[in-house]
């Protein structure tokens, strides 16, 4: 599985980037708010600096929602450098901006997607990923990992190539559920990344061995 971090957000990019498993970034309009970056000439200069820094996929998304608005501004984004991947909304002129794009060859990721039926729509109009966003529907009281793995079964059904991106990832255990559900990349916080790592046994089988290791050399000393 893919790991993508969710952050616009420079200085968690190069972190998860130094940790040598970063795949790619996705971003979206409000987490491009939140780091301050306003006004087309910051933002286009942004989503370059997230390119220098991670060499993989980097989803930037459009604002408009009307199909030549998308379009424009789609085409503007994916000329910028050649990890952009087109962040389109799940609405009917996103779905008709998602089959030009791809048919130009233009990566697309369709966002906001919460229903098998949204995500079935994206792949006949050949996204190149469909974010489901598990966090937001848990939030709501709703499986959000039952719907990767519904769109898992629909996707392998037909051997569709749209990429399952489970977006909206909140924690550790969404990135474990993910994998076992067979998404084929997780976008989250670094946090969630890094949680994987954690285990008390290791903390303590490791201070073991060290102190074992110390004991023998002053033995031997
Ligand atoms: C998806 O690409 C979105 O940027 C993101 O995952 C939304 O996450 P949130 O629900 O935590 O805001």
């Amino acid at each position: 599985m893919e790991f993508f971090i969710d952050t616009a957000n420079l200085d968690r990019i190069r972190e998860a980037q130094d940790l040598g498993v970063l795949d790619g970034v996705t971003t979206n309009p409000s987490l491009m708010a939140k780091e301050g970056i306003t006004g087309e000439e910051n933002i286009i200069q942004h989503y370059l600096d997230i390119c220098e820094i991670c060499d993989g996929p980097v989803s930037a998304e459009v604002i408009s929602t009307d199909f030549d608005g998308i379009v424009a501004e789609g085409e503007k984004l994916a000329a910028l450098h050649k990890n952009i991947v087109v962040k389109v909304p799940m609405i009917r002129d996103g779905v008709k901006a998602l089959r030009y794009f791809t048919d130009k060859g233009i990566k697309t990721n369709c966002t906001l997607v919460f229903s098998a039926g949204q995500a079935l729509l994206a792949a006949k109009a050949g996204a190149t990923y469909v974010s489901p966003f598990v966090g937001r529907l848990d939030d709501i009281s709703t499986d959000g990992m039952a719907l990767i793995e519904q769109i898992r079964l629909i996707y392998d059904n037909y051997g569709y190539e749209t990429k399952i991106l489970a977006a909206s990832v909140r924690h550790t255990m969404h990135v474990i559920q993910c994998a076992e559900a067979g998404s084929d990349v997780m976008t989250g916080p670094l946090s969630a990344i890094i949680g994987l790592l954690k285990h008390p046994l290791t903390d303590i089988g490791l201070e073991k061995f060290l102190a074992d290791h110390k004991k023998a050399t002053q033995v031997q000393a």
